[in-house]
């Protein structure tokens, strides 16, 4: 296996499945459960998209149809938890065909025998700024037999870090070492910030497409003094801690036991506005932030959603 660091996970993406020798216009089948980023840069790179739909505890559902017609296929470890790839290469057989791990959610994760996520298939991505306050950061993992990518080719790594992610910086730092509950604090200074602030525009291309570039040094820096066992400790006590408040609240977990590997993004959960509301205000005071989960894209001919997607929720644990 390499590794290459990149600012964003739809970067290495895209650069994994150019390493894997996909085409333009290769067909990628991923869940329609996913972030419209996600779908938006595979589009801007000419790839094309078919869905597989997933179930409510997000295990994919008719994959055979789609694996047909795909040369790559997107399983993702929803909020940290493994996907089952076994059943995936079992659906793949002897085909020619990609397999990619959508870790964005899952840095510092194993599965049931051990193994890292997002280093379990042909690409592996993790985007590590969803575990870890960093301004950017994203890993792209290729199995050996893979061409690694030219690094050198890649847009430069500065660019100018916002004022509301430099002030919540700040706060999550004095939180964790006194230990005092302030990102609700954080949260509304900066909304402030991000309402008065402008987008900087670097990284973007002339036709608007975001090209692949390294991370900020800052993030690698971040990524290097993470004391990984406690952040992995961390989490799974949030966890825990999440499960039991939801009791008597309206809401359903998506997963109701955390395996001993997982180190999960967040508390992921079903509930009406109302339920999703009343548990926030909940746990609130533990400084927990709860949003809906993912922005997707407009459905299309060629996709209904099914009603659930529009149900799912994450308490996050980013701290
Ligand atoms: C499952 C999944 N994969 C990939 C991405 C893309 O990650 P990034 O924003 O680092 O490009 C996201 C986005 O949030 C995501 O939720």
């Amino acid at each position: 296996m390499t590794s290459h660091y990149f600012s964003l996970a739809r970067h290495a993406l895209l650069t994994g499945l150019q390493c894997a020798g996909l085409k333009i216009g290769a067909k990628v089948g991923m869940p329609r459960l996913i972030c419209s980023e996600v779908e938006k840069s595979l589009r801007a790179a000419d790839f094309q998209i078919v869905y597989y739909h997933v179930s409510e505890g997000l295990h994919p559902i008719q994959l055979s149809t789609v694996v047909e017609m795909c040369e790559a296929i997107i399983a993702v470890n929803y909020f940290g938890f493994p996907a089952n790839l076994d059943y995936f290469r079992e659906i793949i057989g002897n085909r020619a065909i990609v397999l990619i791990e959508d870790n964005a959610h899952g840095w510092l994760s194993r599965d049931s025998r051990g193994l890292e996520l997002g280093h379990r298939a042909d690409v592996g991505i993790t985007s590590f700024r969803k575990t870890i306050r960093s301004v950017d950061g994203a890993i792209l993992t290729l199995s050996s037999h893979l061409d690694v990518p030219n690094m050198a080719e890649l847009g430069p790594s500065i660019f100018q870090i916002n004022p509301g992610y430099r002030a919540r910086d700040w706060i999550s730092q004095v939180e964790s070492k006194t230990h005092m509950p302030m990102m609700n604090l954080a949260r509304s200074v900066t909304r402030s910030i991000r309402r008065a602030s402008v987008k900087p525009s670097h990284g973007v291309s002339m036709d608007g497409i975001e090209r692949p570039r390294r991370p900020h040094p800052s993030s690698m820096v971040r990524l290097e003094k993470t004391n990984q066992r406690r952040e992995i400790e961390r989490r799974r006590d949030r966890w825990l801690y999440c499960l039991q408040e939801s009791a008597g609240t309206g809401i359903t977990p998506v997963h109701f036991d955390l395996p001993s590997g997982v180190c999960p993004m967040g508390f992921a959960f079903y509930g009406s506005k109302e339920a999703a509301r009343k548990y926030s205000r909940r746990i609130y005071r533990s400084g927990i932030e709860v949003f809906s989960w993912p922005e997707m894209s407009c459905p299309s001919d060629s996709v209904t959603d099914l009603d659930y997607y529009h149900q799912l929720w994450i308490a996050n644990f980013l701290q």
